[in-house]
């Protein structure tokens, strides 16, 4: 017989969720968005195809360059607001898009945790892997903490929340990684947020500001090279994934920023015509010296305009915090009728 008030082992508080219909789906496309992209004038590749093992190591190491601000502005703006985040929206359920390894989640829970709080986490990943072992390391941490642990797309994961436990609920898109999507995938993506929250409920977005290419464009081109190798890395990841022979060598890092578009473009270019197979996907792709492939897209957003963008999903928000320079933008908005 255990003492009451005992706490309850990781077993106890961890639950991990696969969703077979994602799984599924995902193994019925694999590849046919790699066969679009490719085959597709001018060449792109989707950006999730980074995020291989090695990929979310590199990116890591990204996110200490000290060329690439994103991270840490956005770390120390949670530090000086997540007190009030937690004030404002009261006990609730975090669920967390793309949750990676849930550094800056511990700022958050923190913040709950010390308004004595329950702390209840739902993050979503398409990385069973990475889901496991980040959550077992924070229910070691926080000892009140439950963990849901969702592996599937943000589609169909956000389509399939079980019911809630507590009485509201947060879903938080950090990192800027809402930059990734273009315009239309981004109006899809508000649309699901909105059907997903019930009125009152709340969407903490995070979002990278614009700002001078001259600060953008390094960030995206590091002296080390790090950025570089984790932008090659996608051709190495293909060949992994569909038995392909890329040569990484023949492919030169190309990053910039398009004013106009204000969206920071990376690519892969073509040092010279060469052809390419990717024996499982039963595909031949020839390059043209100096032809490329679009590997990501990281917009730059104005607060003024993404705060009207938000409020016609209903998703009001209520307050936003920036760092001195406004280079990064944290937005906490209520689902409002
Ligand atoms: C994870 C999408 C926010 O766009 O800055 C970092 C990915 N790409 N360096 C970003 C990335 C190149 C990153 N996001």
């Amino acid at each position: 017989m255990s003492v009451l008030n005992t706490v309850n082992s990781i077993e106890q508080r961890l639950q991990i969720e696969r969703l077979s219909e994602a799984t599924k789906m995902v193994a019925a496309n694999a590849g046919s968005d790699v066969v679009r992209g490719l085959t597709q004038k001018p060449k792109s590749l989707p950006p999730c195809y980074f995020y291989d093992d090695q990929g979310s190591e590199l990116f890591e190491r990204i996110c200490e360059l000290p060329e690439y601000y994103l991270t840490r502005t956005e770390t120390s703006i949670l530090q000086q607001c997540a007190g009030a985040i937690a004030q404002i929206t009261g006990a609730c359920e975090l669920v967390e898009l793309g949750s990676g390894n849930s550094a800056k989640t511990r700022i958050l829970l923190d913040a709950y945790q010390q308004l004595s709080y329950p702390l209840y986490y739902l993050p979503i990943d398409v990385s069973a892997g990475i889901l496991e072992s980040s959550a077992k390391q924070l229910l070691q941490e926080y000892p009140e903490l439950r963990v849901h642990a969702l592996a599937g797309t943000y589609e169909v994961a956000l389509a399939q929340l079980t019911p809630k436990q507590l009485s509201s609920r947060m879903i938080c898109f950090i990192g800027s990684t809402l930059g990734n999507l273009n315009p239309q995938e981004c109006d899809a993506f508000l649309s699901q947020i909105r059907n997903t929250l019930q009125m009152g409920e709340y969407f903490l977005l995070g979002i990278d500001l614009q700002k001078p290419k001259e600060v953008l464009e390094p960030a995206y081109d590091d002296s080390q090279g790090v950025t570089a190798a984790f932008n090659l890395n996608m051709l190495e990841h293909l060949n992994r994934s569909f038995a392909g022979d890329f040569d990484t060598t023949q492919f030169a890092h190309w990053a910039f920023y398009n004013e106009t578009q204000q969206q920071i473009e990376m690519h892969l270019k073509s040092k010279r015509s060469q052809t390419v197979q990717l024996q499982s996907l039963n595909l031949t792709i020839h390059f043209d010296q100096g032809e490329t492939i679009l590997t990501e897209i990281s917009r730059k957003f104005n607060l003024n305009t993404i705060q009207q963008q938000l409020s016609a999903f209903d998703l009001i928000p209520i307050q936003t915090w920036t760092d001195a320079n406004q280079w990064f933008g944290l937005l906490l908005c209520q689902l409002q009728a």
